[in-house]
């Protein structure tokens, strides 16, 4: 395996995106970070740039990539950033889209919300980016959610399960370049913005009751698992679903 290698990771400005940015880094990679917001990954990078090594510059794209407009965008950056191929392509951008209200058109429009958020981004950015994956040696990693494996908000969960499907096909189809895909399914991950300011105490305290661990998940602990997929210790695991999320699953 090459080092240093270019690793994207999508959603790596906050949380567990962000996270897997500074594993990464710190092991003398190049990382590529792309978010919606600008000042999110200036920011972030300001922060990386800290552990980066001189040879391995980190860089940001900045758009939505719930759209095939934003994801072309990404592409089109990618020369200008110095990237001509991509070692690791990390989908970690996404999230659970909460709207009120119970009629037809507002559970459409949460379904459809959540899948672009979740499973578009992670379609069309693999798509888009495909031809220019590392061939032999590379790797996807795409994020799930313990939502797709017990339930949760269902248009959140629904889309979660859809990027376990799609991964599946995915390794189908990269396996004989000698590229793995892989998906990752933390549980309660604190310190992200994912839940922004809905957490109430209680919901906390019940979400560590569900481990056996009796902790949160941390960033880091994503992020390790991140950096075990993309390794060379890993080059034989592909189309699994990982779970780390303290044994929350387990009775
Ligand atoms: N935290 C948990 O408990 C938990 C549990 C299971 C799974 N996950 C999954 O883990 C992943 C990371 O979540 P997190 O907890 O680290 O939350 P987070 O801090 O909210 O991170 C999500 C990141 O994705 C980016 N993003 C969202 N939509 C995007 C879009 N359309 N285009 C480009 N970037 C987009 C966000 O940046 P912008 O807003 O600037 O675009 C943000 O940096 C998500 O896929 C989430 O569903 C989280």
């Amino acid at each position: 395996m090459k080092h240093p290698r270019t690793i994207l990771i999508t959603g790596g400005g906050t949380g567990i995106g962000l996270a897997m940015a500074k594993r990464f880094v710190t092991a003398g990679d190049q990382v590529i970070i792309v978010g919606r917001r600008e000042s999110v990954l200036q920011e972030a990078t300001k922060q990386l740039s800290q552990n980066q090594q001189d040879d391995a510059p980190t860089g940001y794209v900045a758009t939505d990539l719930s759209s095939s407009k934003g994801v072309m965008a990404l592409r089109q950056a990618l020369p200008e950033k110095g990237v001509k191929s991509i070692d690791v392509l990390i989908n970690n951008a996404g999230g659970s889209i909460q709207r009120r209200g119970d009629s037809l058109e507002d559970i459409a429009e949460q379904f459809t919300q959540n899948y672009e958020a979740n499973v578009l981004s992670a379609v069309l950015t693999t798509e888009a980016l495909k031809d220019i994956l590392a061939s032999p040696d590379g790797r996807v990693i795409n994020l799930s959610s313990i939502g797709a494996l017990k339930g949760g908000g269902p248009a959140y969960s629904a889309a979660k399960a859809a990027v376990i499907g799609y991964s599946y096909a995915l390794a189908n189809e990269l396996g004989a370049k000698q590229i793995t895909v892989n998906v990752i399914a933390p549980g309660y991950v604190s310190d992200t913005e994912f839940f922004g300011d809905t957490l109430t105490p209680e919901r906390h305290e019940s979400l560590i009751a569900q481990t056996l661990l009796k902790r949160p998940g941390t960033p880091q602990d994503i992020a390790g698992m991140a950096f075990f997929l993309a390794s060379e210790e890993a080059s034989y695991i592909t189309g699994q679903v990982l779970q780390v999320l303290g044994g929350a699953l387990v009775r």
